[in-house]
């Protein structure tokens, strides 16, 4: 029998669940403030402008980042039939990167912050990040070289070019000249900063929130189903298209503004071309249940992965149209966008790491399941029901926004709407969105305390070996 270095693994899947709860939290904050602005609290610390970077770093790098680590570390040893190459190496990752966690908490509400969306840390702990990312590289592709097995199973592809590109992402988007320890001005200037920005931003999306959580999907969807993969050939397909498509598709954010026109028409094409390989990853998914679709009647975590992945499916469609420029003219800048945002955020990511870390966590503390599978149903129908709110409340929002923006009195050719006017119209469904936000924020603290609860059963049967497939 194989054993396995679960160690980073266990750690990593531990801190996701509680920087979920955190990030969540946060989100809630942010979202009440939209409500009542006096939640500032009046202070600088707790004003919107600084909690809402903490909400996008905790919910996208602490828990969708201790979320990859420890899916990728424990995928990509079953998958190579052999333990992690330097086991010692994971441990430093998992410690540096909840330094990095700990710095940004910090640092966020201080203010200290380089300005570019979803790169905001300051310049040391950009160095810091490096650094672990280039051990986590180490490890992740040094476990691959010394696989048993000579096939290199897709999850772990997928896995890679996350690994690759955001190391690629991160040092050409964060290259700055300090000016003192907490500020630094980007080498760029202008619209080449802009342009790099959102190369960065968007592949970010590419590639920290979805090609990593396809590498999860790839594995735990048939696992949990207990089927293979639809169609291997697909997922092959799927890749390369993917991986290539995602990185021309960044000047979708800057329509309309001092980017060449081409530029931009070049990010629309990309954009709605790449609505192809997402669908053919969503649809080889959701198609590995074949056969076995009975099993979402009886199985809330199988469930949790194919309601993400038919999110996956909304939110990649929902993406490429609104690169069209004309429809990017309603939507940039309103709520929609934000809509759009989290129907990928929570629909997607959320519930396929939440149905992975349930598939993990019962398996690395040497029990069968979850301490309860009636709280995971629970859980499940409180953050289904939670999205389903967020994402139509601000659809409408978004829409009713932009089209009050453009209104204009026929007879004087003057603005029908104060921008306050539309401000003042989203409360209503301010308030259903952070209704759908606290249910999700509710699903997830019942994970929490499932969590917990399995973890100390362990302690009952600790004798046990931890079980390994
Ligand atoms: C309880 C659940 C959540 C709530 C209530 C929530 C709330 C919010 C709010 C109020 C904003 C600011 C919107 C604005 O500026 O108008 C925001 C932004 C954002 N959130 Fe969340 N959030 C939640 C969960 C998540 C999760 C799980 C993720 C990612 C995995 C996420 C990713 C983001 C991102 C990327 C933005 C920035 C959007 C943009 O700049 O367009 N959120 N969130
Ligand atoms: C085919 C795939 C996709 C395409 C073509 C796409 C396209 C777009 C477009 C056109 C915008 C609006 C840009 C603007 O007006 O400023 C946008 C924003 C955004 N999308 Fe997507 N999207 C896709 C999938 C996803 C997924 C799956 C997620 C999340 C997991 C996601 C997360 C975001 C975020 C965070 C933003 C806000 C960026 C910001 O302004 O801060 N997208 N996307």
């Amino acid at each position: 029998m194989q054993i396995y270095t679960d160690n980073a693994v266990k750690n990593f899947s531990i801190m996701a669940v509680f920087w979920a709860v955190v990030g969540l939290l946060v989100g809630v904050i942010i979202s009440s403030q939209l409500i009542w602005p006096e939640l500032n609290l009046g202070l600088p610390w707790t004003s919107f402008g600084r909690l809402r970077p903490l909400h996008t770093n905790a919910v996208i790098f602490a828990f969708g980042g201790s979320t990859l680590f420890a899916t990728s570390y424990y995928i990509v040893q079953r998958t190579c039939q052999t333990k992690l190459f330097a086991p010692g190496l994971a441990n430093f990752t998992f410690w540096g990167w909840q330094l990095v966690i700990l710095l940004a908490a910090i640092t966020l509400p201080l203010g200290y912050t380089s300005g570019k969306e979803y790169a905001e840390l300051e310049w040391p702990i950009d160095i810091l990040i490096t650094i672990i990312w280039v051990c986590y590289a180490i490890v992740f592709f040094g476990t691959i070289s010394k696989r048993k097995v000579k096939h290199i199973y897709v999850a772990n592809w997928f896995f890679g070019a996350f690994i690759i590109a955001v190391a690629l992402l991160h040092v050409v988007n964060s290259a700055a000249i300090p000016a003192g320890f907490f500020k630094s001005y980007s080498i760029y200037a202008g619209v080449q900063d802009a342009m790099v920005q959102w190369w960065y931003g968007h592949n970010a999306v590419g590639f920290f929130l979805t090609a990593g959580f396809l590498g999860i999907m790839y594995y735990f969807v048939p696992k949990q189903a207990n089927r293979p993969v639809y169609s291997y050939s697909l997922s092959i397909v799927h890749f390369w298209a993917l991986i290539f498509t995602y990185m021309w598709a960044g000047p979708h954010h800057l329509h309309y503004t001092a980017l060449p026109d081409w530029t931009q028409s070049l990010g629309m094409v990309f954009s709605i071309i790449l609505l192809a390989p997402s669908w053919g990853g969503m649809i080889n998914g959701i198609m590995t249940l074949s056969g076995a679709w009975d099993k979402l009647k009886t199985d809330p975590i199988l469930r949790f992965m194919i309601v993400s992945l038919s999110f996956y499916g909304m939110s990649t469609f929902e993406g490429p149209m609104m690169a069209i420029k004309t429809v990017n003219a309603l939507s940039h800048y309103t709520e929609w966008t934000i809509g759009h945002v989290h129907s990928g955020a929570l629909g997607w990511v959320g519930m396929v790491s939440m149905g992975a870390l349930y598939c993990l966590i019962p398996k690395l503390y040497g029990q069968k399941n979850m301490y309860s599978t009636k709280l995971i149903e629970i859980h499940f129908w409180m953050a289904t029901i939670g999205i389903v709110f967020y994402i139509a409340a601000l659809w409408i929002a978004g829409v009713m926004e932009g089209l009050m923006w453009r209104e204009i009195d026929p007879f004087d050719g003057t603005l029908t709407y104060t921008f306050a006017e539309s401000v003042k119209a989203k409360t209503p469904y301010y308030m259903a969105r952070l209704f759908g936000g606290l249910l999700y924020f509710g699903g997830m603290l019942i994970m929490f305390w499932n969590v917990i609860k399995t973890i100390q059963n362990k302690k009952l049967i600790a004798s046990k070996i931890p079980e390994i497939s």
